[in-house]
């Protein structure tokens, strides 16, 4: 089984150092830090209110990080700017809004079909790998793949959120979703929501590629700091990959 990666969100680094306005802390500290401690790429949200990920904080990315930068942003022409501009190695395109959402919380993408298939083809057209997040859902993943999308990443919040028999259940969906991306040639990555108690089922499904993890790791990192919870994390993703880190 190949190995899993592991990509970390900083944007809640940037939440706390704009609580106070000043420069600390700062995300691009974290982002070298999650790189020394076994991350495989950065993950940040530029949201169209910059509540807290910048604009500044983006091009700070791209100069000073080696590690791929996955952006995270809405389907707006603003944000398809500003990521064709950067070109980072991966664009996730979120819901931001209510009426962008399913009922569940990821990205209409079936819904939406219209307004996302011609910022999906410029950003494929840049060389950037695009990516839907979008809930376990047959059809979801059928309009992902009819878009050119060549990534989705899986809703993880509900389940993180459910407990017991409606947790497993939510589970075998995401299973089941994870799947069927792979049947129909879609990169599968997951994400939202994940700490230390919920990763090792998502982790274990073979054929989920990254974990894109950020507000446990930063609300852990004020407890036992930032390099030892990357590290944690990282080493039960591989556990329950059965790898233990050892394949590429
Ligand atoms: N994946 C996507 C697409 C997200 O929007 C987020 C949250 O920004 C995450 C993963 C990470 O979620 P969390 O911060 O809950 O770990």
């Amino acid at each position: 089984m190949s190995k899993l990666r592991l990509g970390v969100n900083i944007d809640h680094v940037a939440t706390i150092r704009n609580a106070r306005g000043g420069p600390h802390p700062d995300p691009i500290r974290a982002a070298k830090m999650a790189a020394s401690a076994g991350a495989d790429g950065i993950t940040a949200h530029l949201r169209e209110d910059r509540r807290h990920i910048s604009d500044r904080d983006i091009d700070r990315l791209m100069a000073e990080i080696d590690l791929p930068l996955n952006l995270e942003m809405a389907a707006t022409e603003e944000m398809l700017a500003i990521a064709l501009r950067h070109k980072p190695h991966a664009c996730c395109i979120v819901p931001e809004r209510r009426e962008e959402r399913t009922t569940e919380g990821g990205l209409d993408a079936a819904a939406h079909h219209s307004h996302l298939l011609p910022i999906i083809a410029k950003l494929n057209d840049a060389g950037i790998r695009v990516s839907l997040f979008i809930e376990p859902s047959p059809v979801q993943l059928a309009v992902a793949k009819a878009m050119g999308a060549p990534v989705v990443e899986l809703h993880t919040g509900r389940y993180c959120e459910l407990e017991g028999a409606a947790r497993e259940a939510e589970l075998l969906r995401l299973r089941k979703a994870a799947e069927h991306a792979a049947e129909l040639g879609l990169e599968c990555h997951a994400g939202h929501g994940l700490s230390f108690d919920t990763v090792g089922p998502v982790a274990a499904i073979p054929s989920v590629q990254e974990l894109n993890i950020g507000h446990f790791l930063i609300g852990e990192a004020i407890f036992g700091g930032l390099d030892g919870a990357i590290r944690r994390m990282r080493s039960l993703m591989d556990r329950a990959r059965g790898n233990m880190g050892l394949t590429a």
